[in-house]
């Protein structure tokens, strides 16, 4: 079985092991890993907590987690024992004063079982607020100093706004080195975010026409229907524009617009990516209005559901004003885009679980065809869908059969399914194992997390100065607010909607 595990043996400490996302991410995803035999020969995983959990306690969940989550269903005895032995727990206050001395103690003891010096990566599963108490623990007790074998992984939020963000990178860069600090995006994870690269800089056919002069727009929607779930009280403080288009949006509009890279190499990559962020025109407060859009979803129907509204949810406030919905208009100023739209939406209980991005060609010069044969036409339209039925579709002109000349839009698609079958790897399955052999290509450096900030910032303060007077203002199982229609028809353009799979 193909298999490119580092050698090297690694303990994996996972701060915030009693939570949500070990439980349904993490430890799955290092499970699939296992079983595939992605980890190295020598590892183990440290959870560790503040709740009271006996070891065995703490595997137990583990296991229906994995059973819950792993994309191979429910996992068989003999595995997950095997995985199992793997597992340790310790319970620990984080804020108390040598929290991590048991764990530093725990960590020499295997080094010398295993008679060298191993990998310490450090999975920060905790609050924003527990990153820098984390730290200073860690730096108490000497865990971060070797730089070349101690990594640390940082979950979104990165703060809350730009100075929040700044000064969370300012307190992780006092104990690490920024080469040591692995901040997760996990879009970047996901095999078709990534293989947007690949389709654009493996292949020459798309790469001369990718620009303004061929270009005419780009859409990108990353659309769910779940609603905020169990994460009330955290979205009430974050809203769309901070969970979803501060990070992943700005994320796969940097990999669409970004130059050419010189080489794979992870700075050269994010380096070419800042320049994307750098280059994205600031929006003028006076002029939010113009370029960015919110919504807050009302009650309405998915699938024969009734649905609640937003303000109706577990933990958020029957007045919230937090947006569920942002649609943004973006200018990148540079040679390549100048003057090309790039409109981004994302928002919870839309119509259907789907990410894309649209690239939208200009039309052709001249149209010698006769009148009647252009009804339906429509420019060239490039898809690269990026979840569910994963794939990229281009959208031809045709000439319908039949004795008369009239042109029909049709699809050439390619899905990923069809031509590779099997199931790929869940998004933290690659980022986790990038981390493990010490591959930061697909995690954000501080600059970049500053200038994705600073993109949205004006948004962000003038939303908060202004209150929404038409909340909540789209219901539920639609695709969104009126108002983001507007933005874009304003320029003449439509959200092209996206084809919903029947069932998911
Ligand atoms: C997370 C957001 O980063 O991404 C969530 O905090 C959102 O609100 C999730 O639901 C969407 O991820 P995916 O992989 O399901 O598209």
């Amino acid at each position: 079985m193909e298999s490119y595990a580092s050698s090297e043996p690694t303990v994996i400490v996972i701060a915030g092991a009693g939570g949500d996302l070990t439980w349904r991410k993490l430890i799955p995803a290092l499970y699939d890993l296992f079983t595939d035999n992605w980890l190295p020969e020598r590892f183990l995983v440290f959870g560790v907590d503040r709740v009271a959990l006996s070891e065995d306690e703490f595997r137990k969940r583990l296991h229906q987690g994995v059973d819950q989550f792993s994309r191979r269903g429910k996992t068989d005895p003999k595995s997950w024992d095997a995985f199992a032995s793997h597992l340790r727990f310790l319970s620990t206050d984080f804020s108390a004063s040598g929290a991590f001395a048991s764990l530093s103690d725990e960590l020499c003891e295997q080094d010398k079982a295993w008679g060298t010096k191993a990998t310490h990566i450090f999975y920060l599963a905790v609050p924003p607020m527990m990153v820098e108490v984390i730290g200073r623990q860690m730096e108490e007790v000497r865990l971060c100093l070797e730089r070349e074998r101690v990594r640390v992984v940082v979950e979104k939020p990165f703060g809350h706004d730009l100075v929040s963000a700044q000064a969370l990178n300012a307190s992780l860069t006092k104990v690490f080195a920024e080469s040591q600090i692995y901040r997760i995006d996990h879009y970047l994870g996901k095999e078709t975010v990534q293989n947007i690269l690949a389709f654009r800089f493996a292949n020459g056919l798309f790469e001369p026409i990718w620009d303004r002069r061929y270009i005419d727009h780009v859409q990108i929607t990353v659309a769910e229907q779940v609603g905020v779930e169990h994460r009330g009280s955290y979205y009430e403080h974050a809203g769309a524009l901070r969970d979803m288009v501060q990070n992943h949006l700005l994320q796969i509009l940097c990999l669409i617009a970004m130059e050419p890279p010189v080489s794979f190499q992870g700075d050269e990559i994010r380096n070419k990516k800042g320049d994307v962020l750098h280059a994205i025109r600031s929006i003028h407060p006076e002029r939010v209005q113009e370029f960015a859009v919110r919504g807050q979803y009302a009650a309405g129907w998915i699938r024969g559901h009734h649905i609640p509204g937003y303000r109706s949810e577990p933990n958020v406030s029957p007045d919230s004003l937090s947006e569920t919905f942002a649609a943004l208009k973006l200018f990148i100023d540079n040679w390549r885009w100048q003057d090309v739209p790039f409109y981004l939406r994302t928002g919870k209980r839309l119509a259907g679980k789907v990410s894309e991005v649209s690239v939208q060609f200009r039309p052709v010069p001249h149209l010698a065809f006769p009148h009647e044969a252009l009804s339906e036409l429509q420019p060239n339209r490039l898809v690269i869908r990026i979840q569910p039925e994963e794939g990229i579709t281009v959208r031809l002109q045709a000439k319908q059969p039949g004795l008369m000349m009239r042109l029909r839009p049709v699809d050439m698609r390619f899905s990923y399914r069809e031509a590779f079958g099997g199931v790929s790897p869940e998004a933290y399955e690659t980022l986790l194992l990038d981390v493990i052999r010490g591959d930061a290509t697909l995690f954000l450096r501080d600059d970049q997390v500053e200038a994705a900030w600073s993109v949205i910032m004006p948004v962000l303060d003038t939303w908060a100065a202004v209150e929404p007077v038409d909340f909540p203002n789209y219901q539920a199982g639609t695709w969104g607010p009126e108002a983001a229609e507007v933005l874009i028809a304003k320029d003449g353009r439509s959200w092209i909607q996206p084809a919903i799979p029947e069932e998911e």
